[in-house]
């Protein structure tokens, strides 16, 4: 695993940004998986200004999706379809056809949880998957004690989860989902390049023990270590707490 620690977060999403137009360059329909919440927005914003500047040509790229609520409809604002595509998608200029992601409204959760896995290895598997951490740890919403080997499934949210996710359903924690379909830990470690980037002093814990902790399913993200290709960027405050 390389950790790599910049000054801030925007260092951080224009460093990541340039390893996905890299990666475009070698392999234009390269397919990036993607996260939703707060830390990757740099690396969206950057990515986005290298497509405007000519620098990035995301034209024949695909984007496949983490994770996602269950029970919200795909066209509520804060599923994270809707996210993704306010976020990622249209200011890329991707199109919906473009998009692999797990239906969260179907009848059958297990049934569309083995068909996403199956759509992401019909699709030739992810080539750099962008990953933030929960403060406990987690990465996609595969929560403490997840097991390391898991595949795309239904996951009940931490209540620590659902009150940091708040903030995006009017702080209102009740219309905060209980439960999640993700892609697992043994389906993440499958992308050939996972880069975790995770910024703020609140993340120091969850980073220390991911990069230096003991491989465990206590801290989920600790599975990066059983990767060949893992990088782990951090601002200081992130880092705060590495040896
Ligand atoms: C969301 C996801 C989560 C977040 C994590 C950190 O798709 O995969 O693991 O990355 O909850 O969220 P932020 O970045 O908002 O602190």
């Amino acid at each position: 695993m390389e950790v790599v620690i910049v000054p801030d977060a925007r260092s951080g999403g224009e460093l990541i940004a340039e390893a996905m137009a890299e990666l475009l360059r070698r392999k234009p329909d390269a397919l990036l998986g993607v996260a939703t919440g707060s830390t990757p927005l740099p690396v969206y914003q950057a990515l986005a200004a290298k497509v405007r500047a000519g620098q990035a040509d995301i034209s024949r790229a695909r984007i496949a999706q983490l994770d996602e609520y269950v029970g919200l409809p795909a066209d509520h604002p804060e599923s994270y379809r809707s996210v993704l595509r306010r976020e990622v998608l249209e200011p890329l200029g991707i199109g919906m056809e473009a998009f692999l992601g797990p239906d969260g409204t179907a009848e059958d959760i297990r049934a569309a949880s083995q068909a996403y896995d199956a759509a992401l290895a019909a699709a030739g598997g992810v080539d750099l998957q962008l990953l933030g951490i929960g403060t406990d740890g987690h990465i996609g919403f595969n929560e403490p004690c997840s097991s390391l080997a898991s595949r795309t499934r239904i996951k009940t949210l931490t209540e620590q989860t659902r009150v940091d996710n708040a903030r995006f359903f009017d702080g209102d924690i009740a219309q905060v989902p209980h439960h999640v379909i993700t892609q697992g830990i043994g389906t993440i470690l499958e992308a050939r390049h996972l880069v975790l980037l995770a910024t703020g002093e609140n993340k120091a814990d969850a980073v220390a023990a991911t990069v230096e902790g003991p491989l465990a399913a206590v801290c989920p993200a600790s599975a990066l270590q059983l990767h060949p290709h893992a990088t782990v960027v951090v601002d200081e405050g992130a880092a705060s707490k590495l040896k």
